[in-house]
């Protein structure tokens, strides 16, 4: 089975340090690696990155067009952003004072170029939603999890290959009670 190479970005890692990544967040908890305000330009090369992951992150920021579209600006062609964030369908998405931006399973549809990413100009993503789920936890919490594949007119070869991908899938489909926690263990031992 491939592992992913190369730059892989988690973002807003508070003390979730995984190694082996370059673990990113506005305050310095514990180690984190950069040290960023994901509201601003991020501070990534245009397609230079492997693998994003996004938990309890997205919520936390301003403009979810910025952070589709700046994602979609670093993450090499075929490569994905994972993102994990509380969904308007359940409580969790209103209960912490600190969220400012809401999701829920919807609004992947706007950072797809197929779907509703070309009604608005400031949209300039697009992506492939390659797998999608939303599980329940305790707590009336509705979660939406979702990996997004950047399109790109560029032929590079992606490295998130098709064995990886289903691999994932595959544990996504069994996981609906799986917490943040149990999903980065599986993410550092998916990389071995
Ligand atoms: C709820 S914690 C998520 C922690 C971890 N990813 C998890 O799933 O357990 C949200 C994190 O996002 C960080 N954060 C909030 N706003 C941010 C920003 N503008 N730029 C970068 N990180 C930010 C916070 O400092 C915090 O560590």
């Amino acid at each position: 089975m491939s592992a992913l190479k190369g730059l892989k970005l988690n973002l807003g890692c508070n003390k979730n340090y995984l190694e082996g990544w370059t673990n990113v967040d506005i305050e310095q908890y514990g180690r984190v690696d950069v040290c960023a305000d994901l509201n601003d330009p991020w501070p990534w090369d245009d397609n230079s990155v492997d693998y994003i992951t996004a938990y309890n992150i997205v919520e936390h920021l301003k403009d979810p067009i910025h952070i589709m579209n700046e994602a979609w600006r670093v993450l090499k062609p075929g490569a994905a952003i994972e993102i994990y964030v509380p969904s308007t369908d359940g409580r969790g998405a209103f209960q912490d004072p600190t969220h400012i931006s809401f999701w829920n399973e919807n609004s992947f549809a706007y950072y797809t170029q197929e779907g509703l990413g070309n009604i608005y100009s400031s949209i300039k993503c697009d992506y492939d939603i390659i797998l999608f789920n939303t599980p329940a936890t305790s707590h009336k919490i509705i979660w939406v999890w979702a990996i997004c594949r950047a399109i790109k007119e560029s032929v590079e070869s992606p490295l998130l290959t098709h064995d990886t991908i289903l691999r994932i899938c595959q544990k996504m489909a069994a996981s609906f009670d799986t917490k943040p926690k149990e999903m980065k263990e599986f993410l550092v031992d998916f990389q071995k």
